[in-house]
C-alpha cells in the first residue's frame, strides 16, 4: 500500500466546513473570509493601508531584528540555507514591515504611515491548544510618529477590531520599558537581587537570569512569582521622557474609553520594544491567553541599518485566538459559503450541452451558477440542487430546447414557470433580488 499523509503537527486546513482537530475547532474558509472582512473594515476606519511581505525573509533580519537571545529566535526559527542564503519563514511581521519601510522609502510617501497586514506566521513552539507552528496574524504598525497619539491609536485599532466583533471580555496590560538605557540598568538590578535565590530558580529561569532575566518576569512558578514580589520594578529605571510618555499615553486611553491594567512585569518576548509595552489577554484562552500585543519599537529601523532614527509603534494579535474568543462569547460567524443562485438540471445530451454552455453565460453575467458535472439522471440533479440550497433551478429537456424556452422553478414553494432564453438573466436576477429582499 501507498504511505497516506497528513498535516504537519501544530499546522491545520481550513476547510469548506467547520471541523474538529486535536481538541480545537477549526472554523470554516467562509467564517475565516468573514473574520478576515471585519478586521479589513476596522482597519480602513483608521485609514490603514494594507502591506503585504514574502514569507520568507533573510534569517539575520529576523535574528537582529527580535533579537538573538529571544526565544524565537534561540528556538523557534523555522530556518534553512540553499547556496548562500539564509532563509526563515518569518515568525512576525514586524520587522519584515520595517525592512520594506526602509528599503522603498516608504516615508517619501509622506506623512505618517500606517500599516496592516494579515497572514501566517511560523514558529517552532510545542503546540498545544491556543498555540500552533503556522498560525495567523492581523496586525498595524504606525511608522514616523514618537507622540503617544500613534501609542494610543494602536491600541485603539486593535480593540477597535475585537469590539467589532462585540467582544468585551477582555483585559489590556500596558507598561513602559523606558527608553535604550532603561532596560540594562534594570537587567543589571533584577541579576543583582535574583543571584542570591538563584537554588531556588527553576532550571529556564537560572539560565535566564544570565542570559535574559527581563524573561524571569513572565514565570509562572509560584515561589518565583513569591520571590517577584519583592524584586525591583522596571518603572524605577525608566528615564524621565518614558514616564511623561507613559503619563499622556494613559491619559488618551482615558480618553477614549479603553481600559487598561497597569503591569510593572509586562516586558514581552521580543527585544525591540522601547517606552510602550502592552498585551490583552483574554479569560477564554487558558495558559495561552496573550489575544494580541505591542509596544514601541523606536531602535529597530537603526539596527535594521538605518541611520536616521524612525520611531514607530505597533500591535499584532492572533487569529486563531480571535477565534477561541469568539466561540467561547458565542459569537458566531458565517458557517458556510452562500449557496448558488441556480441550479442547472438538464435532460438528455444535447440539453446538458446547451446547460454547461449556458452556465458560463450566467456566470458571466455574474450569477452563482451550479450544474451536475457527472451525467447523472433528472432526479438526482434536482436532489443536488436541494442539497445545494439553490433557491432556483432551470430546467431544461428536449422540449424546452426546441421551444427555446427553460422552466424556472422556485424551489421553496415549488412554483414554475417557462421563461423564453433570451429573457432568462432578466427574470432571474428580478427573481434572486426579490427572493433576497
Ligand atoms: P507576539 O506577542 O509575539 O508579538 O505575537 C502576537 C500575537 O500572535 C500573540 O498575542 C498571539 O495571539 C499570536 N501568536 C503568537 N504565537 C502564536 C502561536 N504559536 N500560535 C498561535 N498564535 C500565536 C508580535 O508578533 C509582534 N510582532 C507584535 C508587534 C507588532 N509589536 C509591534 N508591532
Amino acid at each position: 500500500m501507498k504511505k497516506t499523509f497528513r498535516n504537519i503537527t501544530g499546522t491545520f486546513d481550513i476547510l469548506p466546513e467547520k471541523y474538529r482537530a486535536d481538541g480545537t475547532e477549526i472554523a470554516s474558509s467562509a467564517a475565516w473570509q468573514a473574520v478576515e472582512a471585519v478586521i479589513r473594515e476596522v482597519m480602513a476606519r483608521f485609514h490603514a493601508q494594507e502591506i503585504r511581505t514574502p514569507i520568507l525573509e533573510p534569517t539575520e533580519l529576523i535574528a537582529r531584528g527580535v533579537g538573538l537571545l529571544t526565544d524565537i529566535v534561540s528556538k523557534e526559527m523555522f530556518a534553512f540555507e540553499r547556496g548562500d542564503t539564509h532563509y526563515v519563514l518569518r515568525p512576525e511581521l514586524t520587522a519584515p514591515v520595517m525592512r520594506a519601510y526602509l528599503q522603498h522609502h516608504l516615508d517619501q510617501r509622506g506623512g505618517v504611515q500606517k500599516l496592516y497586514y494579515i497572514g501566517p506566521c511560523f514558529r517552532a513552539e510545542r503546540p498545544q491548544k491556543g498555540r500552533y507552528r503556522q498560525f495567523h496574524q492581523f496586525g498595524g504598525e504606525v511608522i514616523g510618529s514618537e507622540d503617544p497619539r500613534a501609542d494610543a491609536e494602536v491600541i485603539a485599532m486593535m480593540t477597535a477590531v475585537y469590539r467589532a466583533f462585540g467582544l468585551t471580555e477582555m483585559t489590556l496590560r500596558l507598561n513602559t520599558l523606558g527608553d535604550e538605557g532603561s532596560r540594562p540598568r534594570y537587567r543589571e538590578a533584577l541579576q543583582a537581587y535574583f543571584r542570591p535565590y538563584a537554588a531556588d530558580l527553576s532550571e529556564t529561569s537560572r539560565r535566564r537570569l544570565e542570559t535574559n532575566p527581563l524573561r524571569i518576569l513572565d514565570t509562572k512558578d509560584e515561589r518565583e512569582r513569591r520571590l517577584l514580589a519583592e524584586a525591583p520594578r522596571l518603572i524605577e529605571y525608566v528615564d524621565e521622557e518614558s514616564r511623561a510618555h507613559y503619563e499622556t499615553l494613559k491619559g488618551l486611553l482615558g480618553d477614549l474609553g479603553i481600559p487598561f491594567l497597569e503591569d510593572p512585569f509586562l516586558v514581552r518576548g521580543l527585544d525591540y520594544y522601547t517606552r510602550t509595552a502592552f498585551e490583552l489577554e483574554s479569560p477564554h484562552l487558558g495558559a495561552q491567553s496573550a489575544l494580541g500585543g505591542g509596544g514601541r519599537y523606536d531602535l529597530l529601523a537603526r539596527e535594521l541599518g538605518s541611520k536616521k532614527p524612525v520611531p514607530a509603534v505597533g500591535f499584532a494579535a492572533g487569529i486563531e485566538r480571535l477565534f477561541m474568543a469568539l466561540a467561547a462569547q458565542g459569537v458566531t460567524m458565517p458557517e458556510a459559503a452562500p449557496p448558488p443562485d441556480v441550479f442547472l438540471v438538464a435532460l438528455g445530451d444535447e440539453a446538458a450541452r446547451w446547460a454547461f454552455a449556458e452556465a458560463q453565460r450566467l456566470r458571466d453575467e455574474g450569477l452563482r451558477t451550479a450544474l451536475d458535472l457527472r451525467g447523472r439522471s433528472m432526479k438526482a440533479q434536482m436532489r443536488e440542487a436541494n442539497r445545494q440550497g439553490a433557491p432556483f433551478t432551470l430546467i431544461v429537456g428536449k422540449d424546452e430546447l426546441e421551444r427555446r424556452q427553460a422552466v424556472v422553478k422556485e424551489m421553496a414553494s415549488g412554483e414554475q414557470s417557462e421563461v423564453p432564453f433570451e429573457d432568462l438573466i432578466r427574470i432571474l436576477r428580478d427573481k434572486i433580488a426579490a427572493g433576497a429582499s
